[in-house]
């Protein structure tokens, strides 16, 4: 558990997605450390997984996203928020009544200056980062596998969604939400996408009553991360867990793919659909209109705090002429 008080959080700091990695192999599934003057255990397999979502505020309670909770940044940008709402002379409900209204119908209640804030940024926190880590690692995965892109071009193609402007009125196909539908193949790239790249590598929470897992106990008032990266990666159900592999979605088993890119239960994420929409039109344009070069063709990537390039990568982007490589 480390040295008093810091416990093992310079380790982590240094070593970051690593120190998990090194701390799974020795221990597996369920192991306990001392991270930021909190005892934390953290767990991973798919069926405590499940097990532990479904028990959303019984056994377990939320503590929101780590990063963000620990954001300096976060107060900062609430002072600049407050600052300018200030100078402006407005309160709170005048400067955004419709996003107000929304909130307060929903919840049947008033709202502060604060409360709607705090909503605010949590959108834009849990939003922004996300769908961008995965957009950026869809460019990865995408120029690391062209056989991948190649049949996804395939795809598009098959429902007319490469043709090029002339054929269509000179306007660009429409993308409808019936046609992700007939996308079977970009489904599964988007989920493999998820599985390999997880934006969000656990979810913390703390524990709300003393319980009992694979024979460890796990004790009231510590917390607990469910490690959303690890059971992805440790997947005994898959071949090559670590490989980018979406045909993997194809096959009649798929449903035992460990798969928690959103979380489960009741605090599971509620951007999922818009999440997918965002995600997979970004693919569809990508096919449709450009053809890119990556500075570093295999770039090392760090899983933490998002998965991202361990060094500076450039993407150069070229208009791709439609129906040609
Ligand atoms: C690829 C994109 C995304 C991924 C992988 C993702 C993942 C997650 C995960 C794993 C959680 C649960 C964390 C936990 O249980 O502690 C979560 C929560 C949340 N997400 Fe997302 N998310 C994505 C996009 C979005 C978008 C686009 C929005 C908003 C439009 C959004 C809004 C939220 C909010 C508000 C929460 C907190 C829910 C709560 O605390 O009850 N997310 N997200």
């Amino acid at each position: 558990m480390g040295i008093p008080i810091l416990g093992e959080s310079l380790q982590f700091l240094h070593k970051k997605a690593k120190f998990f990695e090194e701390k799974r192999k020795e221990h597996g599934n369920i192991y306990k450390t001392h991270l930021f003057g909190r005892p934390t255990i953290r767990i991973s397999g798919k069926k405590n997984l499940e097990k532990l979502f479904a028990a959303e505020n019984k056994l377990l309670q939320s503590l929101g996203f780590f990063l963000f909770q620990a954001c300096k940044a976060k107060e900062e940008l609430k002072n600049l928020f407050l600052k300018r709402i200030k100078e402006d002379g407005k309160s709170c409900s005048q400067q955004f009544p419709a996003v107000l209204e929304k909130f307060c119908k929903s919840q049947n209640s008033e709202f502060d200056n604060d409360d709607l804030l705090n909503g605010i940024f949590e959108l834009i926190f849990n939003a922004g980062e996300t769908t961008s880590t995965s957009a950026m690692c869809a460019l990865i995965h995408l120029s690391k596998h062209p056989e991948v892109l190649e049949k996804l071009r395939q795809e598009l193609s098959n429902v007319d969604l490469l043709a090029p402007p002339e054929e269509n009125n000179n306007s660009e196909v429409e993308v409808t939400a019936e046609i992700f539908s007939k996308l079977p193949y970009l489904d599964c790239v988007y989920k493999e996408l998820l599985r390999v790249t997880p934006a969000v590598g656990g979810a913390y929470r703390r524990v709300l009553k003393t319980f009992e897992l694979e024979g460890y106990t796990i004790p009231e008032g510590w917390t607990v991360v469910l490690g959303i990266r690890d059971t992805h990666e440790l997947d005994s159900n898959l071949d090559d867990p670590l490989t980018f592999n979406p045909d993997r979605w194809m096959q009649a088993d798929s449903s035992k793919i460990s798969f928690f890119p959103f979380a489960s239960g009741p605090r599971r994420c509620p951007g999922k659909g818009y999440a997918h929409l965002i995600l997979k039109l970004f693919i569809i344009k990508l096919c449709q209109q450009c053809n890119w070069t990556l500075s570093e063709p295999n770039p090392e990537m760090v899983a933490m705090p998002t998965p991202r390039p361990k060094n500076k990568l450039m993407c150069s982007f070229n208009q791709r002429e439609y129906n040609k490589e």
